[in-house]
């Protein structure tokens, strides 16, 4: 694991940001895993900015997110498809038929999961999946307590999880309650790994995610056993890390 550390949230997200145009660059037919959630605001405003610019060409990049919210359309203003709509695809040119995201208004659940799994597999896996980490420790919307071997499917969200995302709804209440996310199998299985995180709000669950023990009860940990994951955090992020562990630092 290769563990950056930047200033403030401001570096972290030009860090990651020059991760992924890096990607994009070498590889102008990856397949990226997108997260959504305030994390990668800023990694999403500076890449657009590159490809305003003309530094980078997304023309041929294909995506897939990790996670929508049950119950809510593409239109919805709190949804996570309108949400990548926002704050990336309509500032770059990822072409929409090359996007994917799960359908939170699906029916029939199971379908959808698979139908999303099927997907990641005709695309060829995943070539780098950004992530954030959640204030539980849940990657994508995989909470304490989840079985590693799940690839996509339904979940029930953390209360906590509800209550840090009510942030962006009008009432508390409107948060969905469900969500389908890409499993830690999927996750597992992407060629490399980006997990990007800010603030001290996150620090005590990044440390337990980084140096605790691998358990379900912190999902991120699993990404100990991943062989290309890494780490952009800033100094806040990063400021409750055991005594002895800032020697891998970079
Ligand atoms: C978002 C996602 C979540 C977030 C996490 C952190 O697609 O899957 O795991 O990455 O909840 O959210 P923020 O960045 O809002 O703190």
């Amino acid at each position: 694991m290769n563990i950056l550390e930047t200033d403030d949230y401001e570096a972290m997200s030009r860090q990651a940001a020059n991760i992924l145009f890096a990607q994009v660059v070498l590889h102008p037919e990856s397949v990226l895993g997108l997260a959504t959630g305030s994390t990668p605001l800023g990694i999403y405003r500076r890449l657009a900015e590159l490809y305003q610019q003309g530094d980078v060409d997304f023309s041929r990049i294909r995506s897939v997110n990790l996670d929508e919210y049950c119950g809510l359309g593409p239109n919805d203003p709190q949804s996570y498809h309108r949400f990548m709509e926002e704050n990336l695809f309509r500032l770059i040119n990822i072409p929409e038929e090359n996007t994917s995201l799960p359908d939170g208004m699906a029916v029939d659940t199971d379908a959808e999961c698979a139908r999303y799994d099927r997907r990641i597999q005709e695309l060829g896996g995943i070539d780098l999946q950004l992530l954030g980490i959640g204030n539980t420790g849940h990657i994508g919307f995989n909470e304490p307590g989840c079985n590693f071997e799940m690839s996509t499917h339904r979940v029930v969200l953390a209360p906590e999880t509800r209550r840090a995302n009510a942030r962006f709804f009008q009432n508390p209440d409107e948060v969905p309650c469900y969500a389908i996310t890409m499993g830690i199998k999927n996750i597992m299985s992407a060629r490399k790994i980006l997990l990007a995180v800010n603030g001290k709000g996150k620090a005590e669950v990044l440390a337990k995610a980084l140096f605790g023990p691998v358990t379900p009860q912190v999902p991120a940990s699993i990404l100990q056993l991943h062989p290309d994951v890494t780490v952009v955090a800033d100094r806040d992020a990063l400021s409750r890390l055991p005594v002895g562990s800032r020697a891998v630092i970079e």
